[in-house]
This record gives C-alpha cells, structure tokens and sequence, in this order.
C-alpha cells in the first residue's frame, strides 16, 4: 500500500500562513509516502514567493517527507517578457526543482511529474512532443506491481462543467499526450489549476477514457478559492486497481476530512474501466 497527499495551487504569495501552518501539522501527522504538489506554488513567480514555498518543502523534508513537484502558470514571470520567453522556468528551476521534480519510482508507486507550464501564453498549458515521448520512456520498466501515476498542473482530459458539457483540457498537446498516458498503462492522472477539488471518471458528459481516472486537487493554501475551502487530497492505493480518495478541507483552525473516504477499483480486461465502489 502507497498514500499520496496531493496538495496544490499553493499560490504563496496569496496565502495565508495560518493555513500553511495547518497544512504543514496535517501532512506531518499524516506522513504519506509522497507529497506531489501539483503547480501553482506562487502568485507571482517573485524570489520571495519561491523562497518561502521552498522553506515550506524543505522543512517536511527534514521530517523525512518525500516530495514530487511540477510548476505552475504562475511560476513564469508574468511581467518580464524576455525570462518568460526565453528562460520561463528558471526561478521555479533555481529554488524548487533540486531533488524534488521528475520521476518517483519504487516497487509500487511509479510517479511522473511533467511541467506544463511555459511561457508563450499567460494562463494555458502546453506539453512537448519530447515531453509526451517520455511518458513511455519512463513507464517501460516499471513492473505491474505499481501504480502508475502522471501529473501535471493543467489537467490532461476535459472536466465536468459547471452545467452540463465539459471543460475542455487547458493543455495543448492534450490530445497526444492522452495516447501517450493509455500506451504507457497510466490509470491515475492528477492535476490542479482550477482550484475546485474532485474525483473525474468517464461518464455521459465525460469523453475521457474509462481507463483514465482525474483527481484534480483545489488550493491548499491561498485565498484564491472557488467557493470550496482549502483542501488537498489523500490518495490511498492498495493496489494499482484499487484506490480510495480522502478530501482534507481546512476547518476551525485545522485540516480534518469530514466526508467519507471515497473507493474506486478498476476492472480487469480489455475495457479497464474505473468505476465507484459503495463503501464497506
Ligand atoms: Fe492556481
Ligand atoms: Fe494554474
């Protein structure tokens, strides 16, 4: 068994330390076997911003807690149009990204953290064409005892919309890289952006592949919410195919998961689909 907290679209910066200072008590109790943060780890991509986010990640590391991260469309400098052309992801690359981006492997957890955010637009996502490749490259000898998981900050498949229809990806690329993600047998994708928190299968105003499954974290820090509290994610996996979703909101001065912790299994065979099992 593997448990992933996933938090996000920290947005220091934006934030409120009192919630940083209860995200941190929380993690630290419940120390997952890997922290992914999911993009979004400053308002402004400022030296500051990234200095205090690094300062946060670095003291759960001296707790021992392991980290995975991938930037965010606000960590290229929004106003400095020669480093956002040219060099977008250097500050983030400077404080952040030693040790703590790319590829977690063990023999049951495979974790793979690409950056989607670069410098061409203000808000939208964009993975390369070596980017996708690499899905395959780095899945090819994980063995089938592990859980295959993809993260991006911009969701890699349409969401549900607020009414009915969908969300389309804010990623460009999306489409290839979907492929990429279903030839590499990767069943878990998550992502933050859009700072609403929610577990995504395919479904009648869903288009994406049933062997997919979306868990989209909110803002786990800043004040920049859609009226949803600050939350971040505790993923349980007993296995590849089975994975429970705990949603941790911030609450009375400290996280607590007041829902009940949410199952899903995914089927063997050809289809592999996900699908919601009623809790025990
Ligand atoms: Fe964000
Ligand atoms: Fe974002």
């Amino acid at each position: 068994m593997r448990t992933i907290a996933q938090i996000s679209d920290l947005h220091f910066g934006a934030h409120d330390p009192a919630i940083v200072a209860h995200l941190h008590a929380a993690l630290s109790a419940i120390r997952p076997d890997l922290i992914v943060v999911s993009g979004d780890l400053t308002q402004r991509a400022r030296k500051e911003q990234f200095a205090e986010a690094a300062l946060f990640f670095e003291r759960l590391e001296t707790e021992g807690l392991r980290l995975l991260v991938v930037p965010g469309n606000h960590d290229v400098p929004m106003h400095k149009p020669v480093q956002r052309l040219f060099w977008p992801l250097r500050r983030y690359t400077r404080f952040i990204a030693r040790g703590r981006s790319g590829w977690y492997c063990d023999a049951e957890l495979a974790v793979l953290g690409l950056a989607s955010a670069h410098g061409l637009t203000v808000k939208d996502g964009r993975l390369t064409r070596v980017q996708i490749r690499s899905i395959g490259d780095h899945f090819a000898a994980v063995p089938s005892s592990a859980a295959r998981i993809l993260v991006t900050h911009h969701p890699l498949v349409p969401l549900p919309g607020e009414e009915k229809g969908e969300i389309e990806p804010a990623l460009r690329g999306a489409r290839r890289a979907l492929k990429a993600v279903k030839a590499a047998d990767v069943h878990l994708v998550l992502a933050g952006h859009h700072h609403v928190p929610g577990v995504s299968l395919s479904g009648p105003t869903l288009s994406i592949d049933p062997g997919v499954m979306v868990v989209q974290a909110g803002t786990a820090t800043s004040w920049r919410r859609r009226r949803t509290p600050n939350s971040f994610n505790l993923l349980i996996l007993a296995s590849p195919s089975e994975v429970q979703v705990e949603e941790w909101i911030s609450e009375g001065g400290a996280f607590s998961c007041p829902a009940p912790r949410r199952s899903f299994s995914r089927s063997a065979g050809d289809s592999g689909g996900w699908a919601s099992t009623p809790a025990a």
